[in-house]
């Protein structure tokens, strides 16, 4: 069953609001999502709730408006985009589809009317395949301050724990110099993300699915370039292009990242829901973490959206939570042990958490998928594993109530928190 249309209407500053809602259907095709007023604000809710269409309701010739059809056409390709104009002149309709809106309703007219203008740009637009109706599945970001941290081995190990909870997932190597989480999970490189780049042409989710490596899980692993001197060609444009067909073709997208905060790892941490940050268990790399965090802290990303690893955390080292909260700031949400096997199962090409699934390095991966699961509104890793996919209605209980804690972590209705903007910059506020 398809879930209903999570619909964001924009209100331009101007136009009374009630105008506005007595031409919005009441149908339950149609969700309505958030009634925001002013292009700001839109902008803000658009990256923070997920939305499958934007009604953009706006008076006279609206440059503001114009200007926000124009930003999400450009940030967000394949969103269908209603206007809904009051009094407006003819040559602001033109503008209109000229900078990409889907259809245009001239206020007032009958919800009827203008349900039916919503559906037909709906069907166009899955028609052409640009929609997809999971378009905004979360993405982690795996990060760690420094090299051999365990970033790689965690994004694997994540990844096929996800997958092996039911759920399709799409993994991205970031460390475009030396990314080696095709070695790590054994996947045949045959195909990189250099060679989509180099293939040219238009980038849609049939082509992304052709250069994606299958693992025999089930994920499907973007690689980095083979040569070092290849990485400078997927930049974070192109990645942006792409995480948006991942994540609607996907219930999870999991990013392996380069060390320090290159211009494609901000650029993904900003486009991420969750970052994942990785601290091994000595003082001088928990003060890399503290790093890390407070560099996440001034780009303004939520606090509330990361998940803290210890990894390598035996407690002979002689460091507890406590000392961690001394120093990092905050306790440990997973904890990984060192394990001699992790490495046997790196050098074997096949993740732990399939290699050794008893071991105790393992039973923390599937932890860490557990908990990203839980965030998300999905049963866990230990319920669900080695069960088909609950289909559809699993789907739509992470879409709606999942992301909804994720984003509140209250459960209120995206309306009423829409009431309640947080304090972030626009920066770290993206959830996409
Ligand atoms: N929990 C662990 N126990 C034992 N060895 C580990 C563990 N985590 C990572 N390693 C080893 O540390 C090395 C670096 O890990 P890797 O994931 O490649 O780090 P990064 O991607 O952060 O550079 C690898 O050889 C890996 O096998
Ligand atoms: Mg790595």
């Amino acid at each position: 069953m398809q879930h209903p249309t999570r619909t964001l209407v924009s209100v331009d500053t101007g136009l009374d609001e009630q105008t506005v809602r007595a031409a919005l259907p009441a149908s339950s095709d149609i969700q309505i999502v958030g009634v925001v007023t002013g292009v700001d604000e839109s902008w803000t809710t658009l990256q923070e709730t997920p939305t499958d269409l934007l009604v953009v309701a706006c008076s006279g010739y609206s440059e503001r408006a114009l200007f926000l059809i124009a930003s999400v056409v450009k940030e967000r390709p394949g969103m269908p985009i209603v206007v809904l104009a009051h009094e407006a002149p003819e040559g602001f309709l033109r503008r209109v589809f000229e900078v990409g809106a889907d259809d245009a309703v001239r206020l007032p007219e009958s919800p009827e009317q203008v349900n039916f203008t919503l559906q037909k740009v709906l069907v166009r637009k899955r028609a052409a395949g640009t929609l997809r109706e999971n378009g905004n599945a979360p993405m982690i970001c795996v990060l760690g301050p420094k090299g051999g941290t365990g970033k790689t081995v965690t994004s694997s190990n994540l990844a096929v724990a996800l997958a092996q909870a039911g759920k399709s997932v799409s993994a991205i190597d970031l460390d475009l110099q030396f990314g080696d989480l095709a070695l790590a999970m054994g996947v045949r490189p045959d195909k990189t993300m250099y060679d989509l780049v180099q293939s040219g042409g238009s980038l849609d989710a049939g082509k992304l699915d052709a250069y994606a490596m299958p693992h025999p899980s089930g994920v499907r692993v973007l690689v980095a370039p083979t040569r070092p001197d290849q990485a400078s060609s997927v930049g974070p444009e192109f990645l942006r292009e792409v995480y948006p067909l991942l994540r609607g073709a996907s219930d999870f997208v999991v990013l392996d990242s380069s060390p320090g905060f290159t211009p494609e790892v901000i650029s993904a941490i900003d486009n991420s829901t969750y970052v994942c940050m990785i601290g091994t268990l000595d003082t001088l790399s928990l003060k890399n973490t503290r790093l890390g965090l407070e560099t996440l802290e001034l780009m303004g990303y939520d606090s509330d959206r990361i998940v803290l690893v210890l990894n390598r955390a035996d407690s002979r080292v002689g460091i507890d939570d406590d000392d961690v909260l001394a120093v990092v700031g905050r306790r440990p949400d997973i904890r990984i042990p060192s394990d001699v096997e992790v490495p046997r199962a790196v050098n074997e090409g096949r993740p732990i958490v399939m290699a050794k699934p008893d071991s105790a390095a393992a039973k923390g991966f599937r932890a860490l998928a557990d908990e990203f699961l839980r965030r998300e509104g999905h049963g866990s890793v230990e319920a669900d594993a080695g069960e088909p996919d609950q289909g559809d209605s699993a789907q739509g209980v992470r879409g709606l109530a999942g992301s909804l804690r994720s984003r509140n972590g209250n459960g209120k209705p995206p309306e009423e928190a829409l009431g309640e903007p947080r304090k972030r910059s626009r920066l770290g506020s993206r959830r996409r």
